[in-house]
């Protein structure tokens, strides 16, 4: 059968691999292709404010910035760049929806998240929950939906009790970052759909936000299909350098919340006065301060980019261009990364699965999970499992990856893992490697030869 990705081709796009490295902790972040690190560069001669000058950089600038709005709304299947805000981060772009609807909580509220989440889908209801609305003397509460400990699956039974006709948001992750798991999404909107909330729209269900950091990044998404009303997500993960992420809102939604941040660029030009402010049209409500221009810019090229590279990377099609893509072409292109991914996937849950002493969390079906397997070794510290990886040139990461109620409701002590994550760039072999690594951790024996850095000033 012919691979899916021809990664030799992929891996000429990238430094990385000319230091000897095995990149393999890419939930945390992916690596940057030659053309987006050249793409920065490039625009330096351009180099101007958007929005904000009448000088051909800045109009020229303007564009490229703009039209990036357009791309990633098109590569998200969003109607246009009005349903897309930018932020730095996903964890930014979570903040800011609960920024955006504290207001519109009502006494007696509550917002229904589960213990699968990262902490940036927890921790923001937390606060809201039990620090700012107290001291506006409103009480909302946040519930917990649980996930089954043996499959790492989320408890869709647990979850439907929890929500009632008082839920006003239902936050669940696309793909946990520690159990891989995929959230059926479809499931969980229904369940939303059902509460019979009534928002302050008229509508009368729960809102539904995805964190789609783990999700996006390694599938076809299309935010009408699955009818979410917010949906978040970060370049860092995708290729593009670090800086910026985004929030997919619902238009009619991102015109009636108040934004998150306010000032310049945010606000009708010439509509402030003394006692009246209007705002901007969409999206630039959302985009208040000089904004991280350049790397919206480069972030939105790192789509197009990822594109070129599963589809034809030795003739890139996209990258470069303005050209509108298709929901087929997004949809192609991201069902070679995710079929890619599920093959390491596999591979890896193999090779680890036949270790004595390992303990691997989540789905052991490839394609119920994401490309990220996290585990532990019987008696041994997951940091000092990963620096072990580290001596033999293989990168991974250990900590609870901010997915700490995932970590204490398995009953792990430290609340620790080593995770290992791989994107379309790894190639089987690396995988081989890294579970011969882990295997020779697990048995007390020198993981591997020096680490890349070391072999690479051996040179
Ligand atoms: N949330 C990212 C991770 O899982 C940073 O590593």
């Amino acid at each position: 059968m012919r691979d899916p990705v021809d990664v030799q081709a992929v891996r000429r796009h990238f430094a990385f691999p000319t230091l000897g490295r095995i990149a393999t902790n890419n939930a945390a972040s992916t690596q940057p292709p030659r053309e987006l690190v050249a793409l920065y560069q490039s625009l330096a001669p351009g180099y101007e404010n958007v929005h904000r000058g009448q000088s051909s950089a800045s109009q020229e600038m303007t564009a490229l910035f703009e039209e990036s709005y357009d791309t990633i709304a098109r590569f998200v299947g969003a109607s246009g760049r009005d349903g897309i805000a930018l932020y730095r981060n996903t964890t930014e772009a979570i903040n800011a929806v609960m920024y955006s609807l504290l207001t519109e909580f009502r006494e007696g509220d509550n917002v229904v998240t589960t213990t699968m989440e990262h902490n940036s889908n927890y921790v923001p209801w937390y606060a809201m929950c039990r620090e700012i609305l107290p001291r506006l003397g409103r009480r909302v509460d946040y519930r917990l939906a649980r996930f089954d400990p043996h499959t790492g699956e989320l408890d869709l039974d647990h979850l439907a009790s929890l929500i009632d006709a008082r839920t006003k948001l239902v936050c669940c992750t696309g793909a946990s970052n520690f159990l891989g798991t995929r959230t059926p999404l479809r499931a969980v909107r229904a369940l939303a759909d059902a509460s019979g909330y009534l928002q302050p729209t008229g509508e009368r269900r729960s809102y539904l936000l995805v964190d789609a950091a783990q999700l996006v990044p390694g599938s076809f998404v299309d935010v009408r299909a699955l009818d979410v009303d917010y949906l978040a997500f970060s370049f860092h993960k995708m290729l593009a350098p670090f800086g910026v992420g985004v929030l997919y809102g619902k238009p009619h939604l991102l015109a009636a919340a108040l934004p998150f941040l306010y000032g310049g660029d945010m606000i009708a030009e010439g509509r402030v006065f003394p006692d009246r402010v209007d705002y901007n049209r969409l999206p630039w409500k959302y985009a208040a301060g000089t904004p991280n221009i350049l790397g919206a810019v480069v972030s939105a090229q790192a789509l197009r980019l990822l594109l070129d590279l599963a589809l034809s990377p030795d003739r890139p099609a996209y990258f470069g261009t303005a050209e509108p893509i298709e929901r087929s072409t997004v949809r192609a292109g991201m069902n070679r990364v995710s079929t890619w991914n599920r093959q390491l996937t596999g591979r890896a849950l193999d090779g680890l699965g036949a270790i004595d002493g390992i303990t691997i969390y989540g789905p052991r079906d490839p394609a119920r999970r994401t490309s990220l397997v996290a585990f532990n070794l019987a008696g041994r510290d997951p940091v000092g499992v990963a620096e072990a990886l580290n001596r033999a040139g293989i990168e991974s990461r250990a900590g609870c990856h901010c997915a700490t109620l995932a970590h204490h409701a398995l009953g792990l002590t430290p609340p620790a893992s080593c995770r290992l994550s791989f994107y379309l760039y790894n190639t089987p072999d690396e995988v081989d490697q890294a579970v011969a690594a882990v295997a020779a951790v697990a048995a007390g024996r020198p993981a591997g030869l020096d680490g890349p850095r070391e072999r690479v000033a051996a040179r």
